[in-house]
């Protein structure tokens, strides 16, 4: 990566920008040097870029950021500037938690997040080690084929149709729609809501089909919604079947196509370091995959950037940049800018696998710190552990990878490999 923008060219920063979707980290280095608090006039926002301006920002309490007006809005939603605070969206119908401040966000999380918490994740390891394998037995004799989709891919999708109560024959149906509806837009950036229609053709089924059966927590992410009582100023109600769809969304999307991107990437990257691949091949028995694991998700998680829109007057940065933000506009954390900040890691754009990693914002952080965590880390240290045994050389076809432009999973979306 070159930094070959000179700093009057920052008033071009946009995350919506063509240029910038393309190749966003050699804006976000220019940015963390000259305007670490850039404000994006179109936008009426603020692109936060350094690490501890994004770590400070998102563990903020007490609702002074707030994700009321979605945390990944298009950018048709940034064009219309706000007088003073967004309130929370109305509570019927129910949007996803993520657009509500406490306690609601917090209520309605709790409620689906019972297989995501720490000892019920790690109780599916064995579950993922199997699905890996099964994986490799069909992928192995073929050869070539795609890293990111047929290996990470299928097995993420196949463990958020378990989270869900779907078969998992339905894996790559779900990964070809989350997939297909993730793609960016030129200039308009990932419209998530557009794509509800093909989200709810596997999810409300789910639903109705878990209500008839009774609900008993069998299934506990989707039971954990259908059997939630929203407080309304009129009672407690419960949800409708869309309406606990719509809180699957965050699994069945986030669930799906972050770590597939992530593992592939990461697998390319230590195959362009052979010590290093080498090293972690050798110390497998000792956990190297875990320790491999955490330097590739700060140096291949493909999330750009999360929004918040302001609620009270709050001052962002450190005192020699400070910016005073009014309750309506709105903070980009630019989290992929925050994995690469100098400021925090030593060398930041050098691969190491077993770099020191104190402190990191791939997963975000505060109230909105991803709920798969658990699941996402250990799907990744499995499908590195579970190819390295059984994969003694391969190759990546470079010329055929692809990286899409996207203001929101710049990620490989395809890498070609041939396995020896
Ligand atoms: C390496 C893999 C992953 C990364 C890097 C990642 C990253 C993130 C980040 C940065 C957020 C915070 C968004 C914000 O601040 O607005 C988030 C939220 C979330 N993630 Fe993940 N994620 C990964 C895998 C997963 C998996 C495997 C699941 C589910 C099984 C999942 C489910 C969620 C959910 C439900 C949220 C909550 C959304 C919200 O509260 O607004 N993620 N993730």
């Amino acid at each position: 990566v070159t930094s070959t923008l000179e700093p009057a060219e920052l008033r071009e920063y946009n995350p919506f920008a063509d240029a910038v979707m393309a190749d966003p980290h050699r804006f976000y280095r220019v940015l963390r040097d000259n305007d670490p608090v850039h404000y994006v006039a179109e936008l009426d926002a603020y692109a936060i870029s350094r690490f501890e301006d994004v770590w400070t920002v998102l563990e903020t309490g007490e609702n002074t950021f707030v994700g009321s007006e979605g945390t990944l809005p298009p950018k048709d939603v940034f064009l219309h500037h706000n007088d003073g605070p967004v309130p929370d969206p109305p509570l019927s119908p129910l949007l996803n938690h993520a657009y509500y401040s406490s306690p609601i966000y917090d209520d309605v999380r709790r409620s689906y997040s019972k297989l995501m918490r720490p000892r019920a994740a790690a109780d599916m390891a064995d579950m993922i080690r199997r699905l890996a394998n099964e994986r490799l037995d069909v992928l192995l004799p073929q050869g070539e084929f795609d890293l990111t989709i047929d290996y990470g891919g299928i097995v993420s999708a196949s463990v958020v149709c378990e989270l869900m109560g779907l078969p998992m024959s339905d894996a790559e149906a779900v990964l070809t729609t989350v997939n297909g509806a993730s793609l960016a837009k030129k200039g308009v950036g990932v419209s998530t809501a557009a794509a509800h229609g093909d989200y709810f053709s596997h999810l409300l089924p789910i639903v109705e089909r878990r209500r008839a059966e009774g609900a008993n927590g069998d299934v506990p992410t989707v039971d954990g919604l259908i059997n939630f009582e929203l407080q309304t100023p009129d009672g407690p109600r419960p949800l409708t079947d869309r309406e606990v769809a719509t809180n699957l969304l965050g699994i069945f999307i986030g669930g799906t196509e972050t770590v597939p991107k992530v593992t592939a990437h990461g697998l390319w990257e230590l195959l362009d370091h052979p010590a290093q691949l080498a090293a972690v091949r050798d110390g497998l028995a000792d956990g190297t995959a875990a320790t491999a694991r955490e330097e590739i998700i700060r140096y291949c998680a493909p999330a750009q950037w999360f929004v918040r829109t302001v609620r009270k007057p709050v001052r962002i940065g450190a005192d020699d940049y400070a910016r005073d933000v009014r309750p309506g506009q709105r903070v980009i954390a630019l989290i992929a800018s925050a994995n690469r900040d100098e400021r925090e890691y030593d060398d930041p754009f050098e691969f190491r696998w077993n770099r020191p990693i104190e402190r990191m914002l791939a997963f975000g952080r505060g109230q909105h710190f991803c709920a798969g965590f658990h699941v996402a880390r250990l799907e990744i240290q499995i499908l590195i552990e579970e190819w390295l045994k059984r994969v003694p050389s391969y190759e990546i076809v470079a010329d055929e990878a692809v990286r899409l432009p996207s203001s929101f999973q710049w990620g490989w979306n395809h890498i070609p490999v041939r396995v020896g």
